[in-house]
């Protein structure tokens, strides 16, 4: 639970638990955010601003897939999804 490096801003879970590995949401949106902010499972963006962590199971199995951005979660997300609310998170100042 304690954390040895600064985190993001804003720190997202994405689960790849079973249920959200199921419904084929889990490793699209982590590849997508991969990508979109060039980090890996773990890492913090240069800029300080987003941390990516891969979790199992967030309790939310029946909005699954399911992402939780600081201490809000995100059911039935999809890479247009996460791409718009990166997008926001990202315009902020
Ligand atoms: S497996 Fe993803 S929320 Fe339970």
């Amino acid at each position: 639970m304690f954390k040895l490096q600064p985190q993001g801003q804003y720190r997202i879970q994405v689960c790849e638990g079973l249920s959200c590995y199921l419904v084929g949401g889990a490793e699209p949106i982590i590849d997508y955010i991969k990508r979109r902010l060039n980090i890996i499972n773990g890492d913090t963006s240069p800029d300080g601003k987003f941390t990516l962590e891969i979790v199992q199971c967030l309790a939310a199995c029946d909005l699954a897939p399911a992402v939780i951005v600081n201490d809000e979660l995100y059911g039935n997300i999809s890479t247009d999804k996460i791409g718009d609310f990166l997008s926001e998170l990202l315009a902020k100042a």
